[in-house]
């Protein structure tokens, strides 16, 4: 707990938080005083990121939810805002991929299973948290997209599909609700080192990958940005390309 206290009064709901990037955010957002509800659809190792948070004194606690299944999303939503009545912070981060081959030769249902959970998830999870942001004239909605989203990629078309889509979906949704005082904005990071996909990250040299705490530190700068100010979007590279 070496940072300033910023989010003390905020409540921050991460998605895919029980590894990766999101535990990274998870833990990051604590540290700064937020109160962290992470979610995925593994309860142990959620509960594994949940004691590392309270163990270096943050606030933490964690439900499964299957983000494939609309339902479920609309559960835990409601036992959000039933248990804290309000929700800062919503960092709409799960995501999973396929990289193994043309796209005509990609099986229909992982495009289902892809966009469920890229693309409809965190339309469900907008959806269900914008009236209370809205109504509280305060918010901040920051989607975890990709560089994939940017470019072609080949062998991993319907991933990159998802992510185009998050990306126009969101600065779309953004417009909408600037007025309200709620901030919707993008991070689209080239390679991180996670579990991510084939795990392809993990052959990459140090500074060929970027580490999910530098993800976390640009989630936090969105999270702490002063009333005024409104980050829509950062891009973030490994220094090198291999
Ligand atoms: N790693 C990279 O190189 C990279 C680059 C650019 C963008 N990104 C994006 O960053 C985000 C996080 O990726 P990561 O690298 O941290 O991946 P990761 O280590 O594979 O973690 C993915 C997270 O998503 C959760 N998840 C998967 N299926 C789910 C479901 N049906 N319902 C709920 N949660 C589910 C997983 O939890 P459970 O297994 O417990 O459900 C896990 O917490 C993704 O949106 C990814 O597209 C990653």
């Amino acid at each position: 707990m070496n940072q300033p206290a910023t989010l003390t009064d905020q409540i921050a709901v991460v998605t895919g938080a029980s590894r990766g990037i999101g535990a990274a955010i998870a833990r990051k957002l604590a540290s700064l005083g937020a109160q962290v509800v992470l979610t995925a659809t593994n309860p142990n190792q959620l509960s594994k990121v949940v004691a590392e948070i309270r163990a270096a004194g943050g606030r933490a606690e964690s439900r499964t939810c299957d983000l494939t299944q609309p339902e479920q999303i609309e559960t835990f939503v409601r036992l959000v805002l039933e248990t804290h009545g309000h929700c800062e912070i919503l960092v709409n981060n799960a995501g999973v991929g396929w990289f193994q081959g043309p796209l005509h030769e990609m099986p229909p249902e992982t495009l289902e299973h892809m966009f469920a959970i890229n693309l409809r998830a965190p339309y469900l999870m907008l959806r269900a948290f914008a009236p209370t942001m809205i109504a509280a004239k305060r918010g901040h909605i920051i989607n975890i997209s990709s560089l994939a989203g940017k470019n072609p990629v080949p062998n991993g078309a319907a991933y990159a599909a998802t992510k185009w889509g998050l990306n126009g979906m969101m600065v779309s949704a953004a417009e909408e609700l600037r007025q309200h005082q709620v901030r919707v904005s993008l991070v689209a990071p080239g390679t991180v080192r996670t579990e991510f996909g084939s795990g392809l990250s993990s052959q990459k040299s140090a500074l060929g990958a970027i580490a999910p705490d530098d993800i976390a530190s640009i989630v936090a700068l969105l999270a702490t940005q002063a009333d005024e100010s409104f980050i829509s979007e950062v891009q973030i590279r490994p220094t090198l390309k291999k």
